[in-house]
């Protein structure tokens, strides 16, 4: 890897705030493994070989090798991947590779080079999160693409600007008036430059689409799933302190919509199931 870009080395430094990430982000968490396994359920996979491409600190990874799948965790960031393999360690399960890649070349890397069309399913859940250009955004996504078998599953999250109005309208709501400049902009094109320790893209859920241009052909795209349905990120975070079963409830009612145009026109995050040709 190349001299280490700013996003990285905040994600060395903080990598136990990612693994704290999904406590709060609970319902993001549960509905995304909801939809992972129900692409593996289409599938028929018992045993199935994943790809977790910005895995971070391995919450997902360390998850499906639980269930007996073959898991390989690839991120950025070193200082995840350390984590992952402590976490891994305590969770007494093996994930069958650690790869420190950036997602802009990993299909080259040399340990998964031989690795095209191999994968049943491709995550991508993060590194959409911080590439501000459409350009490699597309790269990224067309190298997931490569490594996924034809017929497997793709399956990339965005973040969205509402996710982080809602967020700003939340914890500092003078913000917006008193940084219209950098708003203004910001809203224009999504990218967040206000924060300069790490790049970050926040897209409309409108222009998914556009997005995705890069790899028509290439893909299906099956579902986009709101992650936090129709609850929010702030919502759901007030339930995280509900019994298991009482949240279970909650899963149960926001996956019924969490499919629905209303659901993810608003997300937080989007999830997008997409199907190699
Ligand atoms: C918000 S975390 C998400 C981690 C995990 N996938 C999850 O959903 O909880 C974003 C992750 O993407 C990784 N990342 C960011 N840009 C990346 C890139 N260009 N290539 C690979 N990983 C990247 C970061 O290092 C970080 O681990």
């Amino acid at each position: 890897m190349s001299a280490k870009s700013r996003t990285e080395r905040w994600y060395d430094e903080n990598s136990d705030v990612e693994n704290r990430r999904l406590d709060d982000g609970w319902l993001e968490f549960e509905v995304t493994k909801h939809v992972i396994q129900s692409c593996a359920e289409k599938l028929g996979l018992k045993k199935g070989r994943f790809l977790d491409v910005g895995g971070g600190p391995g919450r997902y990874a360390i998850d499906l090798a639980r269930s007996e799948h073959t898991v390989v965790l690839s991120d950025l960031s070193s200082g995840n991947l350390e984590l992952a393999r402590t976490k891994a360690k305590e969770s007494g399960v093996e994930l069958d590779g650690f790869i420190h890649a950036n997602a802009l070349d990993i299909a080259l890397h040399p340990t998964l080079s031989a690795s095209c069309s191999r994968f049943d399913i491709v995550l991508c859940l993060g590194p959409m999160y911080h590439l501000p250009s459409y350009a490699d955004r597309t790269q990224a996504l067309e190298n997931c693409i490569v490594l996924a078998k034809p017929g497997g599953y793709i399956l990339a999250a965005f973040v969205t600007v509402y996710a982080h109005l809602r967020d700003v309208a939340r914890r500092e709501p003078g913000r917006l008036a008193n940084e219209w400049a950098f708003y203004s902009r910001y809203l224009e094109h999504g990218k967040y430059e206000r924060n300069t320790n790490m790049d970050m893209y926040h897209m409309y859920p409108e222009n998914l689409d556009e997005d995705l241009r890069g790899v028509e052909g290439k893909v299906e795209v099956e579902r986009v799933v709101s992650c936090e349905g129709f609850l929010g990120f702030g919502v759901a975070k007030e339930l995280a302190k509900l019994t298991d079963g009482e949240r279970r409830t909650w899963v149960d009612v926001v996956m019924r919509s969490a499919d629905r145009m209303e659901c993810r026109n608003s997300a937080d995050h989007l999830l997008v199931v997409m199907r190699k040709k």
